[in-house]
């Protein structure tokens, strides 16, 4: 069956748009990932609470390890895309109009956790069996 990794980002309040932002930013690099199955990124609802999940599924801890060794994770947390809006990252000196030298942006996590799951049982919408 599937496993599940999700990493534990702390995020701090005044951070929660930014780190939106970074990660639709970056969902192309999602696009063709092979055994790559889902991705969720979950705000915590309380307003006191500053853990936020990254939610990944992939078919085997093959597929999460060739993605995490690989380009598809280098990818995923380089810097700002080529053309991205960079507003927020609080970079200095950024030469307008020039991707290639864009300076990295700081991270806004103040910390992360990898949790690591394998799926036992599932069921997703309109697959749960209705009762007899
Ligand atoms: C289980 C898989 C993953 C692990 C272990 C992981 C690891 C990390 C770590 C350690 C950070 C915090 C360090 C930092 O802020 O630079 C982070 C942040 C981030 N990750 Fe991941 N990541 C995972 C999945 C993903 C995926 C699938 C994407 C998007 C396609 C992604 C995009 C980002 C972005 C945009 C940040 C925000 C960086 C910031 O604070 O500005 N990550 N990740």
């Amino acid at each position: 069956m599937s496993i599940v990794r999700i990493n534990a980002l702390e995020i701090p309040p005044q951070a929660g748009d930014e780190i939106v932002k970074r990660f639709t930013a970056r969902m192309n690099s999602l696009g063709d990932v092979a055994g790559f199955e889902g991705f969720e990124l979950l705000k915590p609802t309380g307003d006191a609470e500053t853990r936020w999940f990254v939610y990944t599924r992939w078919a085997d801890e093959a597929s999460y390890a060739a993605w995490r060794d690989g380009d598809g994770a280098r990818n995923a947390h380089a810097g700002p895309p080529a053309g991205a809006d960079a507003s927020g990252s609080e970079a200095e000196g950024a030469a307008a109009g020039s991707e290639e030298s864009a300076p990295p942006q700081r991270p806004v996590s103040m910390g992360a956790t990898l949790l690591e799951f394998d799926v036992q049982v599932e069921a997703a919408g309109s697959g749960i069996p209705a009762a007899e």
